[in-house]
């Protein structure tokens, strides 16, 4: 449909410079308005048109990664010229780079076309992400396949016994100290964008998890006490003073949203169901 109307413009343009100048026919013969034939755009794109060095790739992101990005070159085999007339990705979330359309290839000329697909909220779950992005040329139209490969998150650091001595006195000075400073290299991984079980793997899993972590962090699978999503967000929210856990809320100078916090507390409580007793 965009297609069809890119086209129909580029035509009423230039029956605009026939009609306007019906006089000076000499001119508009030399007025080069480019125009592909399309009668073929909606074939399949035959061999030996454009030479691909590749019709699919792979690339590894991680799960820290926003964007992850392609080139996918190409060159006119064929003794004409090529028009590319639309690059199409299969999804919002990829954007393509490449000279405005119809971009005439002469024969033998190279072209580039770059992809960048936006893992914004896909990053978080480690595996193949696929995605597709049709190139229509005056010849045809061909499917590129892109495929992203999301790594699992990094193990947990390891940590000598000076470290983690140095980093329970930093806490009992200032227990936000976690969130600064050299600290947040590990206990501040990127969190934007982040809700839910990703948030607690990133940010809570660190201390609550760890199979070294020193005696005073509890367990949050086996607490003595009846939870309930309140709980968890009044826990998130201001932690505890006076101990080494930290308060979340940015109002209390901590890294997360309410929208965040609301979202840890309901995975939370969804994960380790209230033991308060009903009546
Ligand atoms: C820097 C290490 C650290 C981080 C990071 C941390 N906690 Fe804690 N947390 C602790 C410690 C230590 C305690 C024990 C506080 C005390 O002395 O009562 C605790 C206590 C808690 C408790 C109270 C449990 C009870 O005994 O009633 C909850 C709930 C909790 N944390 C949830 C979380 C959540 C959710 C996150 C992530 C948003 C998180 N914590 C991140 C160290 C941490
Ligand atoms: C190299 C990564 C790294 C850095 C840097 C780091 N921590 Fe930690 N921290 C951890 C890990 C991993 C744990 C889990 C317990 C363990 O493995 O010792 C942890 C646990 C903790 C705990 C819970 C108590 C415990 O030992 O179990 C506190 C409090 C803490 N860190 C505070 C800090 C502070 C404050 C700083 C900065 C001075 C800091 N950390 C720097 C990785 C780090």
């Amino acid at each position: 449909m965009k297609l069809r109307s890119t086209i129909l413009a580029a035509l009423f343009f230039a029956t605009g410079i026939f009609t306007g100048t019906a006089q000076t026919s000499n001119v508009v013969a030399t007025a080069a308005v480019y125009m592909p034939d399309i009668t073929h755009a909606n074939d399949p794109l035959p061999e030996g048109v454009l030479g691909w060095d590749a019709l699919s790739k792979s690339v590894d992101a991680t799960n820290e990664q926003e964007f992850a990005r392609f080139i996918f070159a190409f060159t006119n085999i064929t003794p004409t010229n090529v028009s590319i007339l639309e690059v199409h990705p299969s999804c919002g979330c990829t954007t393509a780079e490449l000279p405005p359309v119809p971009w005439l290839l002469p024969a033998g000329a190279k072209g580039e076309i770059g992809l960048s697909v936006n893992l914004a909220g896909k990053s978080g779950t480690p595996g193949a992400l696929f995605k597709t992005v049709n190139v229509t040329t005056d010849h045809g139209k061909k499917d590129l396949i892109l495929r992203i490969n999301i790594l699992p998150p990094p193990p947990m650091p390891e940590m000598t016994e000076e470290q983690r001595f140095a980093g329970i006195a930093a806490a009992k000075v200032d227990r936000q100290a976690v969130f600064k400073g050299d600290c947040a290299s590990c206990h501040l991984k990127k969190i934007g964008g982040k809700y839910g079980q990703q948030l607690f793997e990133t940010l809570c899993a660190i201390c609550h998890e760890a199979k070294d972590r020193a005696t005073m962090v509890p367990d949050l699978a086996n607490l003595k006490v009846p939870t309930n999503e309140e709980f968890w967000r009044a826990w998130i929210t201001a932690g505890k003073a006076g101990s080494l856990m930290p308060a979340f809320a940015t109002s209390q100078g901590g890294p997360l949203s309410d929208l965040q916090i609301a979202s840890l507390a309901a995975y939370l409580n969804a994960i380790h169901p209230s033991k308060v007793p009903t009546k």
